[in-house]
């Protein structure tokens, strides 16, 4: 048995996750599933958004499901007492620093888009984002007064071999796709930004001449991405600004609940496998938690991510995705993407209809 650890954390993290959870096990039957408590939940039980026990689920587990994290009720507590400092302490403590987001129009949805259909028509790019260093967790990071001003401090940091290991997996991933990498920094202003750049231009001069490479400065990148996103197939940036393009990239494709995401570390095991935390990228919209109405595509096409990257299972992910595709094809939907006349189905039927493809 391949134990699978589930995080359902908070808000809709918690509908998404228990029929992603259904749709993998149909899958795999092999893998057993063990909850752990993350983000507010753990923070309301147990007065930490990271337990011991989850971490030490996680520990044992081949990889992780994710829901989400996120509570207003946590707005205004401090770093290591918030929700989201569970997702991060899972990225750092299993360095897992390549976070792969496919953004791709699932056909039949393209009156969804924030974009007319002909800007949209066929999309299909990756956002690979670097998410153990950066701002997130450069040192020194503090509030505190100097000279008598409140002041708040966050450090930009990048080195050569983060930046090495994720243009990696950005040009190796673009080797089994259209062979194209665009990379994206703000090297007109920031020092790590010119760093970033040089390094991605050294790798591809030294091992990847047979990929196509471009460079586009931060706020340009955000600016083609709705200009004209056909035209981008991976796209490789630093840990923020992958934070804020993964976002705006999702709203291409109808709803940020189509999302799924992975990230990964280094260490491939036996047969290709490869630990890692799998997690729609939609967060846990508080506003409809709780609903039942949550849209569960990205949670969904994550366990599909999980079948293909930690399992292995090309096949598995594949038969995962055909089935939501399907599902879509045959006028399933949810409410963030019905448009028209198109009947909004809750989380749980919508499920059925892939279980039902499968
Ligand atoms: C994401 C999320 C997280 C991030 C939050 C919840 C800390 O927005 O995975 O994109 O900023 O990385
Ligand atoms: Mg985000």
């Amino acid at each position: 048995m391949t134990t699978i650890a589930v995080l359902p954390g908070d808000g809709i993290g918690v509908e998404v996750t228990a029929v992603a959870q259904d749709v993998l096990a149909r899958v795999r039957p092999d893998c057993t599933f063990e909850r752990g408590f993350v983000g507010a939940a753990a923070l309301d039980r147990d007065g930490t958004p990271l337990p011991a026990a989850t971490l030490a689920l996680c520990e044992r587990s081949a990889g992780i499901l994710f829901g989400a994290v996120g509570d207003p009720r946590y707005d205004h507590a401090a770093g290591d007492r918030r929700p989201e400092y569970a997702i991060l302490q899972l990225r750092k403590h299993f360095d897992l620093y390549a976070n792969v987001r496919p953004v791709a129009l699932i056909p039949g949805l393209e009156a969804a888009s924030s974009l007319r259909e002909e800007f949209v028509r066929g999309l299909d790019l990756v956002v690979v984002r670097e998410t153990t260093s950066g701002l997130y967790f450069g040192e020194p990071k503090y509030t505190r007064e100097i000279e008598g001003v409140e002041t708040a401090v966050d450090t930009l940091i990048y080195r050569v071999p983060e930046i090495e290991r994720i243009a990696q997996v950005a040009f190796e991933l673009a080797r089994r796709r259209r062979e194209r990498v665009t990379s994206v920094d703000k090297a007109n202003v920031l020092e790590s930004g010119r760093l970033w750049r040089r390094i991605v231009t050294k790798m591809h001069a030294l091992a990847y001449t047979d990929v196509e490479l471009d460079h586009l400065l931060v706020d340009n990148a955000a600016m083609q991405l709705v200009r004209d996103p056909l035209k981008f197939d991976v796209l490789l940036t630093e840990n923020t600004f992958g934070d804020i393009l993964s976002d705006e990239a999702g709203m291409l494709t109808g709803s940020l609940g189509n999302l799924p995401s992975a990230t990964l570390g280094s260490s491939v095991g036996e047969a290709g496998r490869r630990f890692g935390l799998y997690e729609p990228i939609s967060g846990s919209a508080p506003d409809i938690a709780g609903q039942g109405i949550a849209n569960p595509i990205a949670a969904i096409l994550s366990a599909a991510l999980l079948c293909r990257y930690t399992l292995a299972d090309e096949a598995g992910a594949a038969r995962i995705e055909t089935a939501v595709a399907t599902a879509i094809s045959n006028g399933a939907r949810t409410r963030d993407i019905a448009r028209g006349e198109e009947r909004a189905l809750s989380t749980v039927e919508f499920a059925d209809r892939v279980l039902a493809a499968l």
